[in-house]
């Protein structure tokens, strides 16, 4: 893989690396880290990658990549979100498949260029959510799915961080300088950057879509030009309900994305800084805790998993299941052009369905109305 992003001090880039090698399907050869030449090149020799790799620009990369007999066989795209279009334009007009990071691109009319350009090139192209690879996040989904908590009526869903609470990005930190510059986040600030998760989290595991919202979106901090608390009430597509919760000023908040589901029959709970296990509580009967891994969890739950019960996994692996997935992918379409995306991965449909959701959000906020899907 060659990666666009994951220059020196940055976030996910490097997760994006171990993740992408974790199961030796895929090794990172190339890169255009930064958009400064000289910190692209520094990435690259600290990621240990033959330096004549380590390319000035995302352009100069594919160019060069194509030429070679062993170049790239897909593009990551790990930068800020106002970039993601125009670096899986390039990939794809180049024939290469793209694995980009969330938000799918800066504003919703990008992504439905996006969206023509991915369908026309007939590329895979897959989209890092991380929630979605982990093992209990999976067997929620199977259980829903399989009806073991009967209708859904209900959903709860938050996703709460503290680390904006102050006005850190006066201070020259880079992810928050760039996170609340609409220029660059786009429109939407903790609704895109946060948001998003939690409601792809809430689709995914339900299999339900959102079809009306009614959403808040509020700038705390004084000055800041985008959101960075919202709230979000869902109508979903078999008359359940539900709430979406996202926030960037809750003061002593870590990375607290959780999820509670509320069928006829029984509740699903589960929080990613406790991702492990999985409660199931019912109406009549005691409550249930799943663990990761173990064997009497759905298949789509178990086979997700590296190591036997007991043994923790976390961040890095979920994401190192969907780049598993988009391996799969890429071999199956290598045989088959018409090969379809593992359905459990997220990709092209996902990233529609939330740059729709931030602009539904902002639509709605600015006359507190509801809006429709
Ligand atoms: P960051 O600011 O830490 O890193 C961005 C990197 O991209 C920097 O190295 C920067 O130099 C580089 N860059 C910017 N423009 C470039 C260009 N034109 N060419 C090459 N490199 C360029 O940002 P962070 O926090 O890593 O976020 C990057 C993306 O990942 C965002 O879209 C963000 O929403 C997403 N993200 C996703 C997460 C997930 O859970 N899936 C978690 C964190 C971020």
């Amino acid at each position: 893989m060659g990666m666009v992003g994951g220059g020196p001090g940055a976030f996910i880039g490097a997760v994006h690396r171990v993740a992408a090698e974790l199961d030796g399907r895929i090794e990172m050869v190339a890169g255009a880290f930064s958009s400064s030449p000289e910190k692209s090149r520094q990435a690259g020799a600290s990621y240990r990658i033959d330096p004549a790799r380590a390319y000035g620009s995302y352009e100069e990369m594919i160019a060069k990549e194509k030429q070679r007999p062993d170049g790239i066989d897909f593009v990551v795209i790990a930068t800020p979100n106002n970039t993601h279009l125009p670096i899986a334009k390039a990939a794809l007009q180049a024939g290469l498949p793209v694995m980009s990071d969330k938000p799918a691109t800066a504003t919703y009319d990008e992504v439905l260029e996006l969206e023509k350009l991915v369908k026309n090139s007939g590329l895979p192209y897959g989209l890092t959510h991380t929630y979605a690879g982990y093992g209990l996040v999976r067997d929620a989904r199977a259980l829903c799915a399989a009806g073991e908590i009967g209708p859904v009526r209900k959903v709860v869903v938050d996703y709460l961080q503290g680390w904006l609470s102050e006005k850190l990005e006066a201070t020259g930190q880079k992810q928050a300088g760039w996170r609340v510059d609409p220029n660059i986040s786009g429109p939407g600030g903790c609704i895109g950057d946060i948001g998003t998760h939690a409601f792809h989290l809430l689709e995914y595991i339900t299999g339900l879509e959102v079809t009306a919202l009614q959403g808040t979106l509020r700038s705390v901090v004084e000055g800041r030009r985008v959101d960075d608390d919202c709230t979000a009430l869902l109508k979903l597509n078999n008359g359940a309900q539900g709430i979406l919760l996202a926030s960037q000023i809750a003061t002593g908040e870590g990375n607290g994305i959780r999820i509670r589901i509320y069928g006829e029959k029984a509740s699903l709970h589960w929080g990613q800084e406790n991702p492990n296990t999985l409660l199931v509580r019912r109406a009549s009967g005691p409550d249930e805790t799943r663990h990761a891994s173990a064997g009497y969890l759905t298949s789509d739950g178990r086979s997700v998993a590296r190591v036997p019960a007991g043994h923790p996994e976390g961040y890095f692996e979920a994401f190192a299941v969907l780049y598993r997935e988009f391996a799969d992918w890429m071999e199956a379409w290598r045989a088959d052009k018409t090969a379809p995306a593992p359905p459990t991965l997220p990709g092209l449909r996902a990233g529609v369905r939330g740059m729709r959701f931030i602009e539904r959000s902002i639509e709605s906020n600015k006359t507190g109305a509801w809006v429709d899907f």
